[in-house]
């Protein structure tokens, strides 16, 4: 399967927003990466659900929705109603990430789980083969344009094993300082899906570089 591109909307021109979703649905990215946060989880605040249902309008992407908030299990019917095709809830942030999963699917969306840059993939063993994708971090999240951390290489090596010694065709997505050189590492490590917020908004000419990104 040919890797996803998911450009992170969090490095847009947010004076422009409408601008900035054309041009991603003219791109070849496969989906647009949403970074919803509530200055608990992590130490920022982004945008919530009223920006999302107005991008529904006119994203023609599929909408990957990443959750950086505490008890996102709560809303799970807003999530939906939003528009998203995928949910990503923090392993930090779910007690009861089982029944968090499941009600995700329930309400018609595909299932993500996060894992912050120190949370190891071996406490997904229980869970891998409930979920749709897992989400590495490859920076501390809250922050787009941060220094890709190194270790998110292993880490994905490591993801990759436990997904074929199951069986699963569970996704890989990573996120954080994604540009062709450490997207290519990724990929190579067993990425699916590489998110960039820097690379892609901030570029010269962002169609362009997603078009690199999907050709690496
Ligand atoms: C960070 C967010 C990322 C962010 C990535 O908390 O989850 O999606 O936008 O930005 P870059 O690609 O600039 O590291
Ligand atoms: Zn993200």
């Amino acid at each position: 399967m040919k890797h996803k591109i998911a450009p992170s909307l969090l490095s847009a021109d947010f004076l422009d927003l409408r601008k900035e979703v054309e041009m991603v649905n003219r791109s070849e990215a496969d989906w647009l990466h949403l970074d919803v946060m509530d200055g608990v989880f992590v130490p920022n605040i982004s945008f919530g659900f009223p920006v999302m249902e107005a991008l529904k309008e006119i994203c023609e992407k599929p909408m990957d929705v990443h959750l950086m908030i505490v008890e996102p299990q709560k809303f799970i019917r807003e999530v939906a109603a939003s528009g998203a095709y995928l949910m990503n809830v923090h392993y930090e942030a779910c007690t009861h990430l089982n029944r968090t999963v499941a009600a995700i699917k329930d309400a018609g969306m595909k299932a993500g789980v996060t894992l912050n840059p120190h949370t190891p993939v071996c406490l997904l063993e229980d869970i891998i083969q409930d979920v749709d994708m897992v989400l590495l971090m490859s920076v501390n999240p809250g922050f787009g344009a941060q220094r890709f951390i190194e270790h998110s290489v292993e880490k994905t090596v490591r993801l990759r094993e436990m997904i074929e010694r199951k069986g699963l065709h569970t996704l890989i997505e990573l996120d954080g300082g994604v540009n062709e050189q450490t997207g290519r590492r990724l990929l190579d490590a067993g990425a699916d899906v590489l998110v960039a917020g820097n690379y892609v908004f901030k570029a010269s000419d962002p169609i362009e570089a997603i078009r690199k990104l999907k050709a690496l």
